[in-house]
């Protein structure tokens, strides 16, 4: 077997190929400032948000989060394995990959450890699969029969059996070298600390195995054959499983079809093999978890249309009502969404047994449309008839408009809702906007501290008017929010998502306080200090300590009730100050702040493609 390709040699040939020149040939790329963009090939747009860096030689996308080099980029695009995407690169440059010696221990070291880990999953899902077809798997073959399942599918997703047994999977993989700790990390087994004692996890269940979209097996599921409980047991998290995160079904998906179009989400193992073995293979399910954004950002990576399955009661419309809160700020132009409600009592595996491919398929391609789905639930318990209830709904629907990307939708969204309501379209985006600005300008109110009732000035505050207002100019909007925060700990709730949102500067690090602020960020979010005495005390003896300590003696000076707003009004001013650098200046170090391992939020994508744009045609 070919050893590994040594590190320097990687390194060496990417310092040798033009990433410009890699992707160019295979996405039309176009200059904009000091770098390239074009329409991303990982998801589908209308307006660039990916660009390529020939300094940096990288490529990044805003709207889907695809990032990496002219390797990385083989590999997602032509859908290479690692060596060969090493091979392809140095195929262009004629040159040979070298293979370190497979004598030397330590490249065989690493080697094992490397095959331990990703073969384990493997080993075990093949024990499983064997298992199935031996005559102690006979009961699970009928179980899967009887459900209707083929051969075929069940081929093709990889079914397999767990003996009835505590230890027959470890003992099979102690034989194959694999130890202890390893099974236990990777979740096949259980160590009870008690006992000291290690038995399998899965026993007399069902097994399907969870792929990555590489179809490497990373987790299980199992399900009873009987009605014991639970009915499906999945694997815990472990290294390479992250259940927010995964999708079954989704690399059997792919594998089906060169061209998905779209993916329908489903809740679970069995409506998706249900509807491949109809002919159906472009479901996908979660893995007994609720869609978080994780799961749509990467189903929308692949597809533009994703179609939510639910039952037709009341938790089903539940569940869709937070799938649909969860899907509103990922809906950039060209993305859809849809709902389909399913018959009381079915679920896709029943109905599509019961009425057949066609009429599945056809449910699913007239499924609700997101926004009519929005604006039903607005509706929902009003009176439309009346101006109370017309209101009330068109308060609810910008609620929910506030939270969409600027972009065809939202103005559809918008047309629709003057339509429906009555109100001027005109008047409906000012009430939009209003919102939006409405926290930057009681911000503002707020800064005279006297116009804000509720409050009594401390005696220092009131004796010394002048000397409050220098020091609290010297206060930074970050320094400020610093200060809220540790005033009350809790409105670091009221904070849009991520930190995206602080200032940042070219080369991504940003200030001494917005660091602070970024570490005071996390910790309130791991949800571990809820009083500013804690957190003092966490930051203890450091530099941020004193800066902390100093913050938090200073007097708020504005009620409870405002400082949400004022938080808003800081966030918004902050967002102000960024559009002021030049686009060059701005987007860079919004590029820079990605690459950072800082996500961008909706807004912040949004800005990127305005600035790719504004870029592009000074380059003209
Ligand atoms: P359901 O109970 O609706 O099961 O759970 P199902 O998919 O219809 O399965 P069958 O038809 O009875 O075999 C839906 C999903 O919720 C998760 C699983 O992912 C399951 O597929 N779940 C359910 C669990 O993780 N554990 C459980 O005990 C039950
Ligand atoms: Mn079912």
């Amino acid at each position: 077997m070919a050893g590994q390709i040594p590190q320097r040699f990687i390194d060496d040939l990417l310092g040798r190929v033009d990433v410009v020149e890699v992707v160019g040939e295979r996405v039309q790329l176009k200059k904009a400032g000091r770098n390239f963009s074009g329409l991303c090939p990982f998801h589908q747009e209308k307006t660039p948000s990916f660009t390529v860096s020939a300094d940096k030689q990288f490529y990044h996308c805003f709207g889907c989060g695809a990032h990496g080099n002219a390797l990385r980029f083989l590999m997602e695009y032509d859908k290479l394995p690692f060596p060969e995407a090493v091979e392809q690169l140095a195929g262009r440059m004629g040159i040979d990959v070298p293979r370190e010696g497979a004598d030397d221990p330590r490249a065989q070291q690493r080697e094992k450890k490397r095959k331990e880990g990703v073969n384990l999953l493997e080993l075990a899902a093949n024990f499983y699969r064997e298992r199935l077809k031996m005559q102690e798997g006979q009961p699970a073959q009928r179980y899967l029969a009887n459900r209707g399942l083929s051969d075929d599918v069940i081929k093709a997703y990889g079914i397999g059996y767990a003996p009835a047994e505590w230890e027959a999977l470890k003992l099979h993989l102690n034989e194959r070298g694999i130890s202890e700790p390893v099974q236990v990390e990777y979740g096949l087994l259980i160590h009870r600390e008690d006992t000291g004692r290690t038995y399998d996890r899965f026993r007399d269940r069902v097994m399907f195995p969870i792929r990555d979209l590489r179809g490497r097996t990373i987790a299980f599921g199992g399900r009873v054959m009987g009605d014991d409980q639970p009915k499906y047991l999945n694997s815990p998290e472990t290294p390479v499983f992250h259940k927010g995160r995964e999708l079954y079904g989704l690399y059997e998906a792919r594998q089906a079809s060169n061209k998905l179009e779209q993916l329908v989400m489903v809740e679970g193992y069995m409506d998706v093999v249900a509807l491949a073995q109809y002919g159906i293979h472009n479901a996908v399910a979660t893995l007994g978890t609720a869609t978080t954004e994780d799961h749509l950002s990467r189903l929308f990576r692949l597809v533009s249309r994703v179609v939510f399955c639910f039952d037709g009661d009341r938790a089903g419309l539940q569940a869709a009502s937070r799938a649909l809160e969860t899907a509103l700020p990922m809906m950039i132009d060209g993305r859809e969404a849809r709902f389909l409600f399913l018959p009381e009592g079915d679920d896709p595996d029943t109905l599509v047994r019961r009425e057949g491919t066609e009429a599945f398929q056809n449910r699913v391609t007239c499924a609700m449309p997101l926004s009519e789905f929005l604006f039903e639930q607005a509706a929902q318990g009003r009176d439309l008839n009346t101006v109370e209830g017309r209101e009330r709904f068109a308060s609810q629907v910008l609620e929910s408009l506030g939270k969409v990307p600027e972009g065809m939708l939202k103005s559809l969204l918008l047309e629709s809702l003057a339509k429906r309501s009555g109100l001027a379209q005109e008047q409906l985006k000012g009430l939009l906007e209003k919102r939006a600005a409405k926290t930057a300008s009681q911000r503002q109110a707020q800064e005279e501290p006297k116009s804000t009732p509720g409050i009594a000035p401390s005696n220092e505050e009131a004796q010394a008017p002048a000397r409050r207002s220098t020091r609290k100019q010297a206060l930074s909007p970050v320094g400020r929010i610093i200060q809220l925060l540790l005033h009350e700990p809790r409105l670091v709730t009221a904070l849009p998502e991520g930190d995206g949102w602080l200032p940042m500067s070219s080369d991504g690090v940003g200030s001494d306080e917005t660091r602070l602020c970024r570490d005071l960020l996390a910790l309130l979010r791991a949800g571990r200090y809820r009083s500013p005495q804690v957190i003092l005390a966490h930051f203890q003896g450091s530099a941020e300590g004193e800066q902390l300590s100093a913050l938090a003696q200073r007097e708020l000076l504005i009620s409870k009730a405002t400082r949400e707003t004022e938080l808003a009004g800081l966030v918004a001013h902050l967002d102000h100050v960024r559009r002021q650098q030049s686009p060059q200046e701005e987007y860079d170090a919004l590029l820079a702040q990605e690459r950072d391992g800082q996500k961008l939020d909706k807004a912040q994508k949004q800005r990127v493609k305005e600035l790719l744009v504004e870029l592009s045609q000074r380059q003209q």
